[in-house]
Formats: C-alpha cells, sequence, structure tokens
C-alpha cells in the first residue's frame, strides 16, 4: 500500500519525502500501478498535494483534472504560456494544463483526414470552474486559431473577436448569483468552434439548453435573479432610463437581494458586447424598452426569452 504524507505533517528523523515525489506529475503513474484500482482517498490527496504546491491541473489518463484555485492566478493564462503549449513539440512533457487538452484537440484536426471533429467536455459541479474552462478553452482557440495573414486580420479579429464577446452576453442572460457561485450559469451549452481548410477559426456557434426559467419568477434564499436585470436597473443611463421608460430607484419584488453589487453587475461590457455581436443600439433600445402598457413580469419573460 503506498503511504501518503502531506507536506506539513512530517515526522521527525524521517528523510523528507514528498507525495509529489512518489506520483510525479500525473495520475497515469497511479493507474499503471495500482491495476486501476485508485482510491478516492488516494486521488483526493494527490489533488491536495498539487494544490498546496500551486499546482491546479493533474492528468488523470486522458481526463484533465482542474482544481478551482479560488485566488487570481494570471501566470497560469498568460498569452506567453499559450504559445509555449501551442508550439510545443512534444505536449507530454509540458505541465498539465487545459492549454494541453486544446492544443491535443487542436493537433487532431490538423493532423487527421477530413472530415475530423473533436469535442471537450467539461463537466463538474457548481462552482468547480466550467465557465472559466470554456472561456480559457475559446481564448486559445482565438489566439492560435488565426491567420497570420493581413488580407485575412480584418475578418479574422472581428471573428475571434465575435467568440470570446458571446460569452459575457450569454452569461448576462443565462447567469445568476447563488449560494455557490456569484456567477453561476443556470443552464448548459454546447458550443462549437468552426475552423476552415487551414485550421482557422471561421465562426462559432451556440446552442443553449435546460435555461432554468423558473429563476425569473422564483429565487431561492439568498440567491438572485439573472445578472441582466440587475444590469439594467442597476447600470442604465439618466437617458436610457428615459428611452426605456425605466423609473429610478424602483425596488422589484422578483430582484431580490439587489443591495448586493457584484463584478457581473456591469452593463457598460454587456451592451458592448452585443454590439460587437452585431446587435445594434436601435435593436438594443428595443429589446431593453419597457412598454408601460405590459406589466414588468412579462417584460422579464420577454428580456430572457424573446
Ligand atoms: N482557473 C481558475 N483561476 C481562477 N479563478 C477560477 C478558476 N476557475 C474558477 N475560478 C473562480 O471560480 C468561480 C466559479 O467558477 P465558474 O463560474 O467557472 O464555475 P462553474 O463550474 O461554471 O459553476 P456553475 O455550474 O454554477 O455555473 C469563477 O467566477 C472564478 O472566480
Ligand atoms: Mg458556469
Amino acid at each position: 500500500m503506498l503511504k501518503i504524507e502531506l507536506p506539513g505533517k512530517r515526522k521527525r528523523g524521517r528523510p523528507k519525502r514528498r507525495f509529489m515525489d512518489v506520483v510525479r506529475e500525473d495520475m497515469q503513474f497511479l493507474c499503471l500501478h495500482s491495476q486501476c484500482l485508485i482510491l478516492n482517498l488516494l486521488v483526493l490527496k494527490c489533488l491536495q498535494a498539487r494544490y498546496l504546491e500551486n499546482k491546479f491541473y493533474t492528468n488523470a489518463g486522458c481526463t484533465l483534472v482542474a482544481v478551482n484555485p479560488f485566488k487570481p492566478v494570471p501566470s497560469l493564462y498568460t498569452l506567453k504560456l499559450m504559445m509555449e503549449y501551442h508550439k510545443a513539440p512534444q505536449l507530454q512533457y509540458l505541465r498539465p494544463h487545459i492549454f494541453t487538452s486544446a492544443e491535443q484537440a487542436y493537433r487532431n484536426v490538423q493532423s487527421q483526414m477530413e472530415p475530423i471533429n473533436q469535442s471537450l467536455i467539461v463537466s463538474g459541479e457548481s462552482g468547480a470552474g466550467k465557465t472559466w474552462t470554456s472561456r480559457c478553452l475559446m481564448k486559445f482557440y482565438a489566439t492560435v486559431a488565426v491567420s497570420s495573414s493581413l488580407k485575412a486580420h480584418d475578418t479574422v479579429e472581428r471573428i475571434e473577436r465575435r467568440v470570446l464577446d458571446s460569452n459575457p452576453v450569454m452569461e448576462a442572460f443565462g447567469n445568476a448569483c447563488t449560494l455557490w457561485n456569484n456567477n453561476s450559469s443556470r443552464f448548459g451549452k454546447y458550443i462549437q468552434l468552426q475552423l476552415n481548410r487551414s485550421q482557422q477559426l471561421v465562426g462559432a456557434s451556440i446552442q443553449t439548453y435546460l435555461l432554468e426559467k423558473t429563476r425569473v419568477a422564483n429565487q431561492p434564499v439568498n440567491e438572485r435573479n439573472f445578472h441582466i436585470f440587475y444590469q439594467i436597473t442597476k447600470g442604465a443611463t439618466e437617458d436610457e432610463r428615459l428611452k426605456w421608460n425605466l423609473p429610478c430607484n424602483s425596488l422589484f419584488t422578483w430582484l431580490p437581494n439587489t443591495e448586493r453589487t457584484l463584478e457581473e453587475d456591469c452593463f457598460e461590457v454587456t451592451k458592448q458586447a452585443m454590439l460587437h455581436l452585431g446587435i445594434s443600439s436601435e435593436t438594443q433600445n428595443q429589446i431593453f424598452k419597457v412598454n408601460k402598457d405590459i406589466p414588468v413580469s412579462i417584460h422579464l419573460f420577454i428580456y430572457l426569452f424573446d
């Protein structure tokens, strides 16, 4: 049996033997050497030991386990690091990272005969980091899968920008603050990134499913409605309030916990992203304008489902 000793729990007099010395970078070792009898505890200890060393990604066979650091780690997502993974001759020698999975899928597309599709499934409990990881993947492809030719530059820039701008819009209309996660996605999504024969990003589509529609009319205690409603009621300018018939400083029964201000309450970001996605200011006015003859509750539904 493999005895595990976590850093800081070493008994006096015994040689310093870090768990990582035994397990190396990667849980594949455990799969091979315990004939796939991986004990839950062992896996958790491994993840814990790596977490304590600020290693938030671990390979487990062909699966990548990502542990939420619950703190900003900018050095883990730099452009330089992205390019390092993209240009690495042999990915297996680099540290486990979401960029490894992204790059591997990209290389699979490049190396195989058409038609070839690759899927990356991101799953986990609420707050685990699925949305974060999806954003990282989209950022990665929007960075590496672009043409260097000047001619294509404008189009490509527009496409990669649109791909990335789909996130704030989707999150404004489909995410809400819950007990577990201030930015909890209340829907599932299937994102398809389309590449041309030269493996350049040429388009994207998103299908959403299982949107938690009941949240519009009923929110659990200490949770909030969808971000977009708070963004509008808190972030509309005086001009916009007049144009959209929005009363000032009103309290809405269906918008509880308004006093909590989150970084997700940024209406300006949503409006800009909508513009980049081709939703003009005029169309935005139509979306956000409150018709005085329709009850606000109906408007909430219209915003969300129209
Ligand atoms: N790799 C990371 N680095 C830094 N912060 C992270 C990372 N992953 C997640 N987080 C933090 O954890 C929070 C929750 O993550 P995220 O919203 O991605 O969870 P989720 O799995 O999508 O949850 P839900 O199922 O509720 O939508 C993020 O807002 C972010 O602050
Ligand atoms: Mg999410």
